[in-house]
């Protein structure tokens, strides 16, 4: 975070930060923005969390916390500042919601969507559950608030493995991302099977397995393959490649480190390999660049989450400005999806 509220020192700021991934006259026209942001955040008593995706800009200038989605859940629900901007997406401002119901949480932008919580609705695991009775339901953070209102316990990239394992049960639900449950169950050795919509067509109940999981994808992890990685390998042998737990699991057999978001900024910070390549949306490999000069990240990516992508510098300022755009769930949700939520940060 650059707390400045004066334009000509955030610009100053910025440079020494920046000049080696983002051009001059950007920095001079992002950080009069900047300050302006500051000054408002101070003036109106408001918190701004920056997820690790956001543009190196917004993302080095603004935040009063950066991480992955779980470590912003965790100060989401410490802060005693009376607004939340949230510089990320729409399924994260509601987690913020959640665990705040009574402050304000802002969303810069009107629809700051998810491919992963657009993939599934209430009636969804309501259906699931019904089918599976008695099994405990664990839904990914990347779901809108009245998944997780039907849900036992949330999880998120960073945590997934010990939320099912704290369940201590036979069998889990496991919502709604597909790459993330075949690697959760490769890891913790479970069979995952994935139920057709139609039961009458399936022989699932013969089968043995532990995990039910969904068939939803992240578009961006989606795009990443074993090929891209062999590409690289040939041209770099002693690359370390790191990629985010939503990519496929032969992707994530072919890296090197598979992780959170903030588990892989962790990983590049304290190793000292000759390149990096980030398997995951790319601002965030511009962002670790900016921290981590001495090192050489190799910069082969052209996948911006066009969701992340809507939350800019302008339109965090208008957030601020007009109040905007202020989300709000209904009480029964926010009360049931706060039990999951909760469940989850008390695991860690
Ligand atoms: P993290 O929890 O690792 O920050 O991931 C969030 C996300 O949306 C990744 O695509
Ligand atoms: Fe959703 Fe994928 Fe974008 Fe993350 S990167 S917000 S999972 S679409």
């Amino acid at each position: 975070m650059i707390n400045e509220t004066d334009p000509q020192k955030m610009y100053r700021a910025m440079q020494a930060k920046l000049s080696n991934v983002v051009p001059d006259f950007e920095l001079k026209l992002k950080s009069e923005i900047a300050a302006e942001i500051n000054r408002l955040k101070a003036e109106k008593n408001a918190v701004i969390l920056g997820h690790n995706y956001m543009e190196p800009t917004l993302f080095n200038s603004v935040p009063d916390f950066v991480g992955d989605s779980l470590e912003l859940a965790r100060r989401a629900a410490q802060t005693d500042k009376d607004i939340i901007v949230f510089c990320g997406v729409r399924f994260m401002a509601e987690t913020a919601k959640i665990l705040n119901p009574t402050k304000t949480v802002l969303l810069p932008a009107k629809k700051a969507g998810c491919s992963l919580a657009a993939s599934i609705t209430a009636q969804d695991v309501r259906d699931l559950k019904t089918r599976f009775p008695g099994v405990p339901v664990v839904t990914y953070v990347n779901t809108y608030a009245d998944v997780k209102a039907e849900s036992d316990i949330c999880c998120t990239s960073g945590n997934a493995v010990a939320v099912v394992a704290s369940l201590h049960t036979d069998r889990v639900i496991f919502l709604p991302d597909e790459y993330l449950a075949r690697n959760v169950a490769k890891e913790t050795g479970k069979e995952i099977i994935f139920p057709t919509p139609d039961p009458r067509k399936t022989t699932d109940s013969e089968l043995n397995f532990q995990m039910i999981g969904w068939l939803g994808r992240c578009e961006v992890h989606d795009k990443f393959t074993v090929e891209d990685i062999a590409n690289v390998r040939k041209q770099f042998p002693d690359v370390t490649i790191l990629a985010h737990p939503e990519c496929s699991p032969a992707v994530v057999a072919a890296s090197d480190f598979s992780g959170s978001t903030g588990a892989m900024i962790r990983f590049v910070e304290n190793s000292s390999a000759p390149h990096y390549l980030l398997l995951t949306e790319c601002a965030m490999g511009d962002n670790i660049a900016a921290a981590n000069p001495d090192k050489d990240m190799l910069r082969l990516c052209s996948v911006r989450c066009p969701h992340m992508n809507e939350i800019t510098l302008e339109e965090t300022l208008e957030a601020l400005q007009k109040n905007q755009y202020v989300i709000e769930l209904p009480q029964d949700i926010l009360e049931r999806a706060a039990r999951a939520v909760q469940r989850m940060i008390a695991i860690g």
